[in-house]
């Protein structure tokens, strides 16, 4: 277990609420790096529910992960508006790199500023090639 983060806790945080499922697997996300299945099987019993339901809540939302990132993300949005913007000719002009994850999502809300993307909570909107290139030095750094 990470030692700055302690799942009981997090638990214990939110059990009291309405839905406290999800409110609790994001901040697990958050604190850990990821949902394994130790916290599946926790979380499980502490809400009373089995641990087939908390694993299809997992693996429904796109932002949970079962392992752990082992390179920084960069999520850039190629659904339509991005898609109408140049996503796919900005994402073939900068081309794959190996120390960063450019992860694919469906929309930011930022549809009249794309091609956006998102680091952590950082927004970047308005990407060209050399916006994006220098996002992936700076992140990759
Ligand atoms: Fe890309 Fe909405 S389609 S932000």
């Amino acid at each position: 277990m990470n030692e700055k983060y302690d799942l009981r806790e997090i638990i214990d945080r939110h059990i009291g609420r309405e839905g406290p499922l999800l409110p609790i697997l994001h901040d697990v996300q958050d604190g850990f790096g990821c949902i394994s299945e130790a916290h599946i099987v926790e979380i499980a019993a502490a809400l009373n529910l089995s641990r087939a339901e908390v694993s299809g809540v997992v693996s429904f939302y796109h932002d949970f992960r079962r392992t752990p990132r082992v390179r920084p993300a960069i999520k850039l949005c190629r659904a339509e508006a991005c898609q109408s913007r140049g996503v796919e000719a900005l994402v073939a002009a900068v081309g794959e790199d190996a120390r960063v994850e450019l992860e694919t999502v469906y929309c930011l809300g930022l549809c009249s500023v794309g091609p956006a993307a998102l680091v952590g909570s950082e927004v970047h909107a308005r990407l060209d090639e050399a916006s994006l290139s220098a996002l992936i030095e700076r992140i990759a750094a």
